[in-house]
């Protein structure tokens, strides 16, 4: 039988905080990509509560695919498969899209295949970079990872450093907290740091003992408190834009740094970003400066495609669809799911 050209995939995605459906056609091209964010809602918490992330990603859900499908000009019959991240996340979001995913799969007879959330954030790389193929490096930061991953193939992939504590993103949340910016502390921090000088103070740039591609983030988060806490009992009034500045720089030098010497290393043609924190404008020029030097070709989502999104999710099950990756019925919301497991 002659292949199909083309493969319509609807994805769904809802790990954390944000109810996201897309319509992706080929892996790489984006019919529609719908994401209703429980920013607002959380931001009144100061961080993401779960019970309520889930009781709004089941109220909004069926909106969210029903207004990917109508943008994207399709119905469910011109469908070739259902893509959902099904880990890792919060369990009780992830058990929303898997649920939703299922009963479309079943009514509609489409075949299910679950994502992992971080393959969907390496895969929004292909979105925009028609050219990019593995094998590459890419440095996967997101609120609850940091990874340093060898991409070998699509679907297939090696972690050679992770993080020891906290995830950058997380880092930068907490920080952003005690500085006083809130939640969400990413974008925070980014924006007042552009006002502020990043050699203002001096934060410690962690390596880890024997595992030149790990990370640890919690020593210049205590480093921030403690500088806070230093200036408060000398009286000194604290530098938001500075802090937020040093503190950025002394995080992207640590990820910049171990993604570059990961790539020659390991004799990777390629490097590319992926994730929240991917979307770091410091983080961005500082990688765009040392590739250059380096030579190294260097790749990023737009900054939509970075956060959380299902088109980067259509893309991951494109690929998985195209190995013959299929998910039964009795499909399970996995929230510590191990990148590369099935
Ligand atoms: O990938 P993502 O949307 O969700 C997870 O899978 O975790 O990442 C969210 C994280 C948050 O910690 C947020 O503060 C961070 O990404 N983030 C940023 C920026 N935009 C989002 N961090 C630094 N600079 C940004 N511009
Ligand atoms: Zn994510």
């Amino acid at each position: 039988m002659e292949e199909k050209k083309e493969i319509l995939i609807l994805a769904i995605e809802s790990s954390c905080d944000e109810t996201a459906a897309a319509v992706v056609k080929n892996g790489r091209e984006v019919l529609s990509n719908v994401i209703s964010s429980q920013i607002d809602l959380h931001t009144l918490y100061g961080g993401v509560v779960p019970e309520i992330a889930s009781r709004k990603h089941i109220e909004r859900i069926n909106y969210v695919i029903q207004e990917a499908l109508d943008q994207a000009n399709v119905t469910l019959k011109d469908l070739d498969a259902i893509g959902v991240t099904y880990g890792p996340g919060l369990v009780g979001a992830l058990l929303v899209g898997v649920a939703e995913a299922k009963a479309i799969s079943y009514a509609a007879k489409l075949p299910l295949i679950g994502v992992h959330h971080i393959e969907g954030h390496i895969s929004a790389n292909y979105i925009e970079h028609k050219d990019l193929e593995p094998p590459f490096a890419c440095l996967v930061v997101s609120g609850g990872h940091t990874h340093l991953v060898i991409v070998r193939d699509y679907g297939e992939y090696e972690i050679i450093g992770r993080t020891r504590d906290d995830a950058a993103g997380e880092a930068f949340d907490k920080v952003a907290r005690a500085i006083g910016l809130g939640y969400p502390g990413g974008p925070k921090i980014d924006r007042v740091s552009k006002e502020g000088n990043p050699d203002a103070v001096h934060f410690p740039r962690a390596k880890v003992e024997g595992a030149p591609y790990d990370f640890s983030f919690s020593g210049v988060k205590s480093a921030v408190l403690n500088h806070i806490n230093g200036c408060r009992m000398k009286g000194e009034e604290i530098c938001q834009a500075d802090i937020a500045a040093s503190f950025q720089k002394a995080v992207c030098d640590v990820l910049v740094s171990h993604a570059v010497e990961a790539a020659k290393d390991y004799h990777m043609p390629k490097l590319a970003l992926a994730g929240g924190v991917a979307s770091n404008s410091a983080l961005r020029s500082m990688m765009e400066e040392a590739c250059r030097k380096e030579k190294i070709p260097l790749y990023y989502p737009s900054p939509i495609l970075c956060t959380d999104n299902a088109a980067m999710i259509g893309a991951a099950a494109y690929y998985e669809y195209r190995k013959g990756v299929r998910h039964g019925l009795d499909l399970n919301a996995v929230p510590n799911l191990k990148l590369g497991e099935r």
